[in-house]
């Protein structure tokens, strides 16, 4: 994601998971005496992950494997805290993550402030196994808890006016590290058009394998689109504003011939320094070609009928 690194910053996990997954190809890992005081480090995937909480299904409705918790947890996109993924769950350790509260206002009928917990009890969370495809090209399946975000959407009663949503990240510098870089323009923010943010497969995700989201994750509570690059999905979400104008994004504002506004995984739309083609799933040896709308396509494509997909990438 940063305009610079991503070729010094992938290589060595690359060749590090390589190696990790080919030890696990050989079945070495598996029963080993030996290098069971390694497993920590060398990491274990779904579905034969023996300490993962329990999920309802193992797969994806594709048949691709739900990766461990483990893997789900320590190796995170979260540039409030760092941009190291491996550094993330160690400095969001102690992050508050409840109380939680969301402020949904803007073009709206009836502005409020919800508790995360008051939303918990009044739309119990489900899991949603989906595919999370990064813009690095790097993936990963993950089964989230929680419930769709046109539910709260419709509990506001969105104007007539109301044509895009713009969601924003809790702001604490004193809690997360990472905002002393100054040439990011926090507060994280994302954006969706209105008939995006109201599909079902959109996402407000309260927790993780059964159990709670935790901070690396983006618990209180975080936004996740599954048919768009990873960073469209905001974590620890605190303000949703409904608005009549296209909302800025953190990304496009940084990198604005990077990153646009919709984001839409696309596997024939290049990134300018990489190609989008192919990914290199979390826990797996040889990279897997990417789906149009991360596979996804039957259900959103219709949402794009008639645009150019390049153009507005
Ligand atoms: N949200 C905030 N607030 N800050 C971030 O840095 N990174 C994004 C997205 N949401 C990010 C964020 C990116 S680039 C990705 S790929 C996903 O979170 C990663 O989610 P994960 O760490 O849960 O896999």
């Amino acid at each position: 994601m940063i305009p610079k690194i991503p070729s010094s910053e992938i290589t060595p996990k690359q060749v590090y998971l390589s190696r990790r997954d080919f030890i696990k190809a050989a079945g070495v890992l598996a029963g080993s005496a030996v290098l069971a005081a390694c497993a920590p480090d060398l990491g274990e995937n779904a579905p034969s992950a023996p300490g993962d909480p329990a999920i309802s299904a193992k797969t994806d409705e594709l048949g691709d494997p739900v990766n461990s918790y483990q893997d789900i947890t320590n190796y995170n996109n979260y540039y409030e805290f760092t941009t190291d993924k491996e550094g993330v769950a160690r400095l969001a350790k102690d992050f508050q993550t409840s109380p939680w509260d969301v402020e949904v206002y803007g073009l709206v009928k009836n502005p409020r402030k919800f508790a995360v917990e008051d939303l918990i009890k009044s739309f119990p969370p489900e899991e949603r196994i989906y595919r999370l495809r990064c813009v690095e090209a790097w993936s990963m399946v993950i089964p989230w808890m929680g419930f769709p975000l046109s539910k709260v959407l419709d509990l506001v009663e969105p104007t007539s006016d109301a044509k895009y949503v713009r969601f924003e990240t809790v702001f604490k510098p004193d809690e997360m590290p990472g905002l002393k870089q100054p040439w990011y323009p926090w507060p994280y923010q994302e954006g969706l058009r209105l008939d995006e943010a109201m599909h079902d497969l959109t996402l407000l995700a309260t927790g993780l394998y059964g159990g709670e989201l935790p901070p690396q994750s983006g618990g209180g509570i975080r936004l996740v689109v599954p048919w768009k690059y990873g960073f469209k999905s905001i974590k620890a979400v605190v303000k949703i504003e409904l608005t009549a104008e296209q909302p800025r994004t953190l990304w496009s504002d940084t990198a604005p011939n990077e990153y646009g506004f919709y984001a839409n995984v696309n596997p024939q739309v290049d990134h300018p320094r990489w190609s989008q083609a192919t990914e290199r799933r979390i826990g797996e040896f040889q990279r897997r070609d990417t789906l149009m709308f991360n596979g996804y396509e039957e259900q959103v494509a219709g949402l794009y009928a008639g645009m150019d997909l390049r153009k507005n990438y």
